[in-house]
């Protein structure tokens, strides 16, 4: 394992509210005026070794991760507005909670954006870079060089916290493999090969792990997979997993554990920030869509319980809502039955008031923390140990591989991954 010296180069794709909340939360912390809740690598305590050995430790003591005080933070938007101005329009964080750090984001200035409007129909930004998509990809490599040397950069991990593009299905003979993938971006195949895609080739083309924090497809295509294993290169993704899907992932173990059957499972949310004006469109939301609705079914298993899950309603549904702003809500209603079946069906509802920039700001970090050990660590491909931050965990599916939901089995994985790269065994011990 190397260690985590120098500088990291933090490259965010995308200077939203998710961005900034990120950005100013990690700035305050240094001065020692915030507190990094939800944030797993940096609050969490592990336990290493069993019987009399055990010991609870913080993560960072187990293995060597990058400190917040380390991390430069750059990245690219199709707006100008510096990481000052966009927490301000954002409006996510308190003025007290900005202020203090205000010369630090104001000197962080968007870079111009890979972007193509047929992918994010709502958005409209003047700060664009022309040319194929492989000349896209040639000038967002130029950034990262220029960003490390300025900067002085030991290593750099570039994440994806940009607006959800339109849903880019499978084509095996665009994303199949590397070769195939190259070959489309030098024919500037603007069809299959997403903006997105430009800022992940560029990424790892310059050794530096790329995370998919939308739900895009963009890494999750064996072309990408090939080439992260070639450059070797940790990546994963995708979608932050924050707040009702958060939810799912608990409440549906519960379900499975008790051999409770599930009739139907209706989501919704009110949102009104520019994710969820973005997210109005039916072409974008339909990504997400894909994202939110794959997560019961490998959790509930209906061919293992037909009787039970065999014949369930999931419908998720986002609609905006601008006078909520990042507070969004979600609703869940769950029809649920058991003993003597549907006809003493019950309900559980769920009515989550939450701040979507606050809880994916600590789910940022920690997947920037863990991409960064993961590369330190020589772990290279799809990182399925970091599924714990992620709706919609990235698995080899030309292979028949199921991703994982469960955040308990979610939360082993992610324990036995950093027991491993402290020298301690795996296990499945009672904690
Ligand atoms: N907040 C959450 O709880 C949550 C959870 C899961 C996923 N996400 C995803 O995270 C992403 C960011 O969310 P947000 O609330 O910060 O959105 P936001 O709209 O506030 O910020 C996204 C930014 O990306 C910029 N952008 C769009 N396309 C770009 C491109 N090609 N290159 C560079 N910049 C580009 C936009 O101009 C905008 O400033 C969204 O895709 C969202 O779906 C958020």
């Amino acid at each position: 394992m190397k260690p985590a010296q120098g500088k990291l180069g933090v490259l965010c794709v995308g200077m939203g509210a998710v961005t900034t909340t990120f950005i100013a939360g990690t700035l305050m912390y240094r001065k020692g005026l915030g507190l990094p809740g939800g944030a797993v690598t940096q609050m969490a305590k592990i336990r290493v070794g069993r019987g009399e050995k055990k010991q609870y430790k913080k993560i960072g003591d187990i293995v060597p991760l990058v400190s917040m005080d380390d991390m430069v933070f750059g990245g690219w938007d199709i707006f100008t507005d510096n990481a000052y101005e966009s927490a301000l329009n954002a409006g996510v964080l308190l003025a007290k909670d900005v202020d203090p750090v205000r010369d630090e984001l104001k000197a962080i200035r968007p870079m111009a954006a890979a972007f193509d409007p047929k992918f994010v129909s709502r958005l409209h930004g003047e700060h664009i870079k022309q040319g194929t998509r492989l000349e896209l990809v040639e000038q967002l490599r130029e950034d990262i060089r220029r960003f490390k040397a300025e900067n002085n950069c030991e290593r750099v991990v570039v994440l994806w916290a940009a607006s959800t593009e339109i849903y880019v299905p499978y084509f095996e003979p665009v994303h199949g493999t590397l070769a195939a993938l190259e070959a489309a971006m030098a024919a500037d195949d603007q069809e299959h090969v997403a903006p997105s895609m430009c800022y992940a080739y560029a990424a790892m083309a310059e050794d530096a792990p790329f995370v998919m924090g939308a739900p895009n497809t963009c890494i999750d295509i064996p072309a990408m997979w090939e080439m992260a294993e070639a450059k070797q290169l940790p990546i994963a993704g995708k979608d932050f997993k924050t707040g009702q899907t958060l939810m799912k992932t608990v409440l549906a173990p519960m379900l499975r554990t008790r051999c409770l059957g599930l009739a139907g499972w209706f989501s919704t949310n009110i949102l009104g920030n520019r994710d969820g004006e973005v997210l109005d469109a039916p072409e974008n939301f339909h990504t997400k869509e894909v994202s939110k609705l794959g997560v019961i079914d490998t959790i509930l298993k209906a061919d293992e319980q037909p009787e039970l899950y065999g014949d369930i309603y999931h419908k998720v549904r986002i609609n905006y809502y601008p006078p909520r702003g990042d507070a969004k809500e979600g609703w869940d209603n769950l029809d649920i039955y058991g003993w003597m079946g549907k006809d003493y069906g019950m309900q559980i509802k769920v009515d989550f008031l939450c701040r979507d920039s606050i809880l994916a700001a600590p789910i940022v970090l920690d997947l920037v923390v863990c991409a960064d050990l993961a590369h330190r660590a020589g772990l290279k491909g799809i990182q399925r140990w970091m599924s714990f931050f992620l709706k919609s965990p990235m698995h080899d599916f030309t292979q028949g591989e199921e991703p994982i939901h469960d955040l308990f089995q979610q939360y082993i994985l992610f324990k036995n991954q950093i027991r491993l790269l402290g020298g301690y065994e795996a296990d499945e011990e009672l904690d």
